[in-house]
C-alpha cells in the first residue's frame, strides 16, 4: 500500500470536503483517527445550531412551538420520514420515528409474534446482538414459551448463508411463525440478501422482521423489493444522530391494512383527533399508529439535522465511496506480508456482501495489538479476539486508512 495512492484517491474523492464539517477531537495532529462510526457516528456542525435554535424556541415560545412558528415541532416527524424513506426504499406511511431500538423491537414483537399451538418457534442467529436475543427471550416467556423454542442459526466459516437460512425455514415450516435477522451482522459485518429469505417466509406463512441497526445509512436498502413484514434500526451509528439517538420502525403497508394489534398510547391516535382526549384510541392508520408517547423533540431535531447532510451529498455517492474505501482497507490489510499468521478477516471479501466495517480476528496478542493501535486510532475491540474497523465515507479518508494499515503492519513486525 502506497501513501501516494491514498492521497490520489483523496484528491479525486468528490465528497472529501464533507470531512471538515464533522467535529472530532480538537483538530490537532495529536487527535486519534476515528474508525468507530459503526458504534457512534460523529457530530455534524449543523447539530449544535439545531439544538441552540430548539432551546431558543423553548425559551421564547414554549408550548406554542409545538404547532406554530417557522419550525413547528409537530412537523419534524414528517420531515424526517420524507428523507428516511430513501434510506429504506419504502413509503413515508410505512415509517414512524420513535423510541430506541430494543423498545421498538418489543413493540413490534407484541404486534407480530402471534404464536399458536402449532406455529410458535422463532428463527434467529445464534450470535445475535445481546439485546435482540434478550428481547426475543422475554417475548417467548410472555407467551408461555422459553428459549428452547428458538431455532438458532449457526455460522459456518464466519458467515451464515442464505441457502442455510432458507433450508432451516423449509425444514421447520410447520412450527416456525417468525424469522428475525439483522440487515448486517454486527460482529462479522456480513450483509444478508433478504429477498429470497422473505420469499420463503411468505411461502410458509412466516412473519419476517429485520434489525437494520448496522445497515441503515451504511448500505442501500430497498424494502419495497425485499418485502419483509417489519423492521427497526437505530440512528446513532451510521446516521450520526447522537448517543441514544431516536430510532424508528417500518411496517409493510400490507400489514397496515390488517388492523394488527398494537399497544396504545395517545401519540398513536390520529393527529386530527389526538387532543380530543376520548376514552377509545382513534388509531392512526399508518405506522405512526404504533407511537405511544410524545417524542423527545430535541432528538428528532438532531436526527433531522444529521440526515439532511446525507440528502445533500446523495446516498449513491456515499455508498460508492464507502465500497471503495473499505475495498482499499481490505486490499491494504491482505497485502501485509504473511498477514494470515496474525489475523483473519471475518467479513466477506465481496464488497456486495458487506458494508463499511471489517472485522479482524487476531490469532494471538489481540489485547496488546488493540492497545497499541488505540494510541492512534479509535476502533472497537470485541473481547477476546476481534477488532472492528469501520471507515465511514462521510468523514474518513483514504489517507487515514493508509495510516491504519501502516501502523498495524509496524506493530505486527515488532512482535515477530
Ligand atoms: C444489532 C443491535 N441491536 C440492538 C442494539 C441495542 O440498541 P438500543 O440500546 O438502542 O436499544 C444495538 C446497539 O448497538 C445493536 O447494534
Amino acid at each position: 500500500m502506497k501513501k501516494e495512492d491514498a492521497l490520489k484517491m483523496d484528491s479525486i474523492d468528490p465528497i472529501s470536503e464533507f470531512k471538515n464539517e464533522f467535529k472530532y477531537g480538537n483538530k490537532s495532529p495529536k487527535d486519534k483517527i476515528y474508525f468507530c462510526g459503526n458504534s457512534l457516528g460523529l457530530q455534524h456542525n449543523s447539530v449544535k445550531e439545531k439544538i441552540n435554535s430548539h432551546l431558543y424556541q423553548w425559551e421564547t415560545n414554549a408550548v406554542e412551538s409545538h404547532f406554530s412558528g417557522s419550525y413547528p415541532w409537530v412537523e419534524i416527524q414528517n420531515k424526517i420520514k420524507f428523507i428516511l424513506k430513501d434510506f429504506l426504499g419504502c413509503s413515508e406511511s410505512e415509517i414512524a420515528i420513535m423510541n430506541a431500538l430494543s423498545v421498538n423491537l418489543h413493540l413490534l414483537l407484541i404486534s407480530f409474534y402471534r404464536p399458536n399451538k402449532k406455529k410458535y418457534k422463532i428463527i434467529m442467529e445464534e450470535n445475535a446482538f445481546s439485546s435482540d436475543r434478550y428481547v426475543v427471550n422475554s417475548q417467548l416467556k410472555l407467551h408461555g414459551h422459553n428459549e428452547s423454542d428458538l431455532i438458532l442459526l449457526k455460522s459456518k466459516d464466519n458467515t451464515i448463508s442464505e441457502e442455510y437460512i432458507i433450508e432451516t425455514i423449509e425444514r421447520n415450516k410447520d412450527e416456525v411463525c417468525m424469522v428475525l435477522l439483522p440487515g448486517i451482522q454486527y460482529y462479522t459485518g456480513q450483509y444478508f440478501d433478504l429477498q429470497p429469505i422473505s420469499k420463503k417466509c411468505k411461502e410458509h406463512n412466516v412473519t419476517f422482521g429485520v434489525d437494520f441497526a448496522h445497515a441503515i445509512g451504511n448500505v442501500k436498502i430497498n424494502l419495497k423489493e425485499i418485502d419483509i413484514d417489519f423492521a427497526t434500526w437505530c440512528s446513532y451509528k451510521y446516521l450520526n444522530s447522537g448517543p441514544g439517538g431516536i430510532s424508528g420502525i417500518y411496517i409493510n403497508s400490507r400489514n397496515l391494512k390488517n388492523n394488527v394489534f398494537r399497544l396504545e398510547g395517545w401519540w398513536g391516535n390520529k393527529l386530527s383527533t389526538r387532543f380530543e382526549m376520548k376514552k377509545q384510541c382513534d388509531l392512526d392508520k399508518t405506522t405512526e399508529g404504533w407511537q405511544i408517547s410524545n417524542p423527545p423533540i430535541i432528538l428528532l431535531d438532531i436526527h433531522l439535522a444529521s440526515i439532511e447532510i446525507f440528502k445533500k451529498i446523495g446516498l449513491d455517492s456515499l455508498f460508492i465511496k464507502s465500497k471503495s474505501l473499505t475495498k482499499f482497507l481490505y486490499k491494504g490489510l491482505t497485502d501485509i506480508s504473511n498477514y494470515q499468521d496474525y489475523f483473519k478477516i471475518l467479513t466477506p471479501k465481496n464488497p456486495e456482501r458487506r458494508g463499511a466495517q471489517l472485522s479482524l480476528y487476531f490469532l494471538e496478542k489481540s489485547e496488546m495489538i488493540f492497545e497499541k493501535l488505540n494510541n492512534r486510532f479509535v476502533i472497537d475491540y470485541r473481547k477476546p479476539n476481534v477488532l472492528r474497523i469501520a471507515p465511514v465515507p462521510l468523514y474518513n479518508s483514504y489517507e487515514e486508512v493508509y495510516e491504519f494499515v501502516k501502523e498495524l503492519e509496524k506493530i505486527l513486525n515488532d512482535i515477530k
